[in-house]
C-alpha cells in the first residue's frame, strides 16, 4: 500500500486531518463511470443544499484510472473505506473503452463481497401516476422493498469452463448458498419489515419469500427452511412466498400486493430492474448496500448508460434519492425526507429530465432539487 493511491482525488478535508471523533459523517464519493460521473455531483449537490452535516472525500476509481495506470482498487482500498468513512457514495461503472469491465467488476462486486456488504436494499415507489407504464396504479399502489442477498448465488464466479470451442463444450456456473448468508438476510428482511412504514405512514406488515424452489429444490430448500425458522421469530408479520416467475406477472397485475420481498443475488437483480420500470425506470431507481453495524454502500440502480453519458441528459433523481436513503441510514431522517419531499415535487411539476417528461438537463435537474431543500 502506498499512501498516495489512498488518497482522494480531491477532498474538502483529507482523511488524515480527520479528528478522531468527528462530528460531521465521512462520505467517500465515488463516481465511477458514464453517467455516474454526472449525477453523483448533483447528488453531493443537493446534500450539501439541505446543510447535512458531512464531510465529502472524493475517489477516481473507475474506467479513466484503469486506463491511466492499471489501478481497479488501489491496494488495501476496501480496508481504507471500512476504516475511515461512516458511508460510501457511489455511481456506476462500466465503459465501453474496456471491454472486459474488469474495473467494474473489482470495484463493485469486489467492494459488495470484500466489504460483505450482504443486504441490498431497493425501495420501490411510485412518485407520481404518469411515472407508471401500467393502467390505474396510483403513487401508493407502489411502495414495496426489494431485500437482495448481495454476496453469494450466481455472482461468486465459481464454475468453469471444459472443452471450450468444442461442439461438446461444458459451462458450470455454481449457485452459493449458505445457512448464515441466507439466514443473515432473511432476518435483515423481517427486521425491516418490522422497523419501517411505507411512504403514506401505514406499518410494514408482510414479508414474502421469492424464490424458484420447485426446480431448485436444494437451494429453495434451504431457502424456505430458513425463512419458516427465522418468519417464526416475528409472528406480528405476515408470511408470503411466490416462485420468482410468477413473481413476475403478479407484480405487472397488481404491485399493490407487494411489501417486503426477500430474494437471492439473481432473482433480486432481475425483479428489481422490473419493479424499476414501474416507478419511472431506471433513472428513478435508488439502493444500499448495507451491513448494519459497518461501513456501508448507496447506489443508484442504473449502470453508466454509455449512450447518453457526457450530455446532461441523465437523470439525476435516483442518485438524489440514493443521497437520501443514506442519509437516513446515518440518522437524518428530516434531512432525508426534505429531500424526498423536494423529488416529489419535481416529478410532479415536471422539473426533471427528458426520460420522465421534463425538459431539463441533469445539472438543471439538481440544481432545481438543490434550491428546494434549501427553501425548506
Ligand atoms: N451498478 C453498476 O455500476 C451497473 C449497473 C448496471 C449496469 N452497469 C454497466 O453499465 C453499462 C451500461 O449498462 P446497461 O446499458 O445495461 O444499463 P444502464 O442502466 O446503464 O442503461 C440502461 C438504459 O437505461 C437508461 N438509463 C440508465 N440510467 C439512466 C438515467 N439516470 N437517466 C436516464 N436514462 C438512464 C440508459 O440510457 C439505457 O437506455 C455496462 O457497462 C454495464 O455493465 C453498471
Amino acid at each position: 500500500m502506498t499512501p498516495e493511491n489512498l488518497t482522494p482525488a480531491s477532498c474538502d478535508l483529507h482523511c488524515d486531518t480527520f479528528p478522531r471523533v468527528s462530528p460531521k459523517k465521512r462520505i467517500a464519493v465515488i463516481p465511477g463511470d458514464g453517467i455516474g460521473k454526472e449525477v453523483i455531483p448533483q447528488a453531493v449537490r443537493v446534500l450539501e443544499a439541505v446543510g447535512a452535516d458531512l464531510a465529502f472525500s472524493h475517489f477516481d476509481w473507475g474506467a479513466d484510472r484503469y486506463l491511466a495506470d492499471k489501478t481497479t482498487v488501489p491496494a488495501d482500498g476496501f480496508a481504507m473505506l471500512a476504516r475511515d468513512f461512516d458511508a460510501i457514495l457511489m455511481g456506476a461503472f462500466g465503459d465501453p473503452r474496456v471491454p472486459s469491465n474488469v474495473h467494474a467488476k473489482e470495484i463493485l462486486l469486489g467492494m459488495r463481497f470484500q466489504m460483505d456488504l450482504y443486504a441490498n436494499v431497493r425501495p420501490v415507489r411510485l412518485m407520481d401516476a404518469s411515472l407508471c407504464p401500467l393502467k390505474g396504479v396510483e403513487p401508493n399502489g407502489v411502495d414495496f422493498v426489494v431485500i437482495r442477498e448481495n454476496t453469494e448465488g450466481v455472482y461468486g464466479d465459481l464454475g468453469g469452463v471444459f472443452k471450450q470451442g468444442t461442439p461438446d463444450e461444458i459451462a458450470i456456473q455454481e449457485d452459493i448458498n449458505t445457512r448464515k448468508g441466507v439466514e443473515r438476510i432473511t432476518r435483515y428482511a423481517f427486521e425491516y419489515c418490522a422497523a419501517n412504514k411505507k411512504g403514506d405512514g401505514s406499518p410494514r406488515r408482510r414479508a414474502l419469500l421469492c424464490d424458484k424452489s420447485n426446480a431448485m429444490t436444494h437451494a429453495g430448500g434451504l431457502w424456505q427452511r430458513v425463512f419458516k425458522e427465522v418468519g417464526g421469530e416475528y409472528p406480528q408479520i405476515e408470511k408470503q412466498h411466490m416462485y420468482v416467475d410468477a413473481l413476475c406477472m403478479q407484480m405487472v397485475r397488481d404491485p399493490r400486493e407487494f411489501d417486503v420481498i426477500v430474494t437471492n443475488n439473481m432473482f433480486g437483480d432481475i425483479i428489481t430492474d422490473l419493479a424499476a420500470g414501474m416507478q419511472g425506470g431506471l433513472g428513478m431507481a435508488a439502493s444500499g448496500n448495507l451491513h448494519p453495524g459497518k461501513t456501508s454502500m448507496f447506489e443508484p440502480v442504473h449502470g453508466s448508460a454509455p449512450l447518453i453519458a457526457g450530455k446532461n441528459m441523465a437523470n439525476p433523481l435516483g442518485a438524489i434519492l440514493t443521497a437520501a436513503m443514506m442519509l437516513s441510514h446515518l440518522g437524518m431522517t428530516a434531512r432525508a425526507e426534505k429531500i424526498e419531499t423536494a423529488v416529489l415535487e419535481a416529478v410532479r411539476l415536471h422539473k426533471t429530465t427528458a426520460d420522465i417528461g421534463g425538459t431539463l438537463g441533469t445539472r438543471e435537474a439538481g440544481e432545481w432539487v438543490a434550491k428546494s431543500v434549501a427553501h425548506r
